[in-house]
């Protein structure tokens, strides 16, 4: 099963963002934020599936989806002073790729309330693609560096 059927067939009955242990990169401040991103990009994957037509709706989406794009830019915040600190090759490549994610980001927000529910639906595949992808693979290049670089911070 490919990520994007996997992703369909589970968005009504489970959280959109199954959170897996291979996520985890051993790095505890890193994995409690990541646990919670996937939450935010889950709630506002609900709120997008839910009370449509109400007149919360917009306002819940709007909410939601700001919530998860804020707490993304502290978390990425974290990451690049750890990458930084540690020495990280692979810091700019990194951050470019955080940052191509935040612009994107941003523009929704900014016009989330003219875009049609499809248009967000479409907007929440590309958050969960993303995160999942960054997450799973991206993220995982600089454990080595960062855990040698806490290891020796903490025994000093
Ligand atoms: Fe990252």
């Amino acid at each position: 099963m490919n990520l994007k059927t996997s992703m369909i067939q589970s968005t009504e009955k489970t959280d959109f963002i199954k959170w897996n242990p291979s996520y985890k990169t051993g790095i505890p401040v890193i994995d409690e934020q990541h646990e919670h991103l996937v939450n935010l990009c889950n709630d506002f994957y609900k709120n997008l599936l839910t009370n449509k037509g109400t007149d919360e709706y917009k306002k819940l989406v709007k909410e939601t989806l700001d919530t998860c794009v804020k707490y993304a830019a502290t978390h990425f915040q974290e990451e690049e002073k750890l990458m930084i600190a540690s020495n990280f090759s692979g810091y700019n490549e990194h951050k470019h790729s955080h940052d191509v994610f935040k612009e994107k980001c941003q523009d929704t927000c900014f016009n989330i309330d003219d875009i049609s529910v499809a248009e967000a639906i479409k907007f929440a595949k590309f958050l969960y693609e993303w995160i999942h992808n960054h997450i799973a693979h991206e993220d995982k290049l600089y454990i080595p560096t960062l855990k040698k670089f806490l290891q020796e911070r903490a025994s000093k």
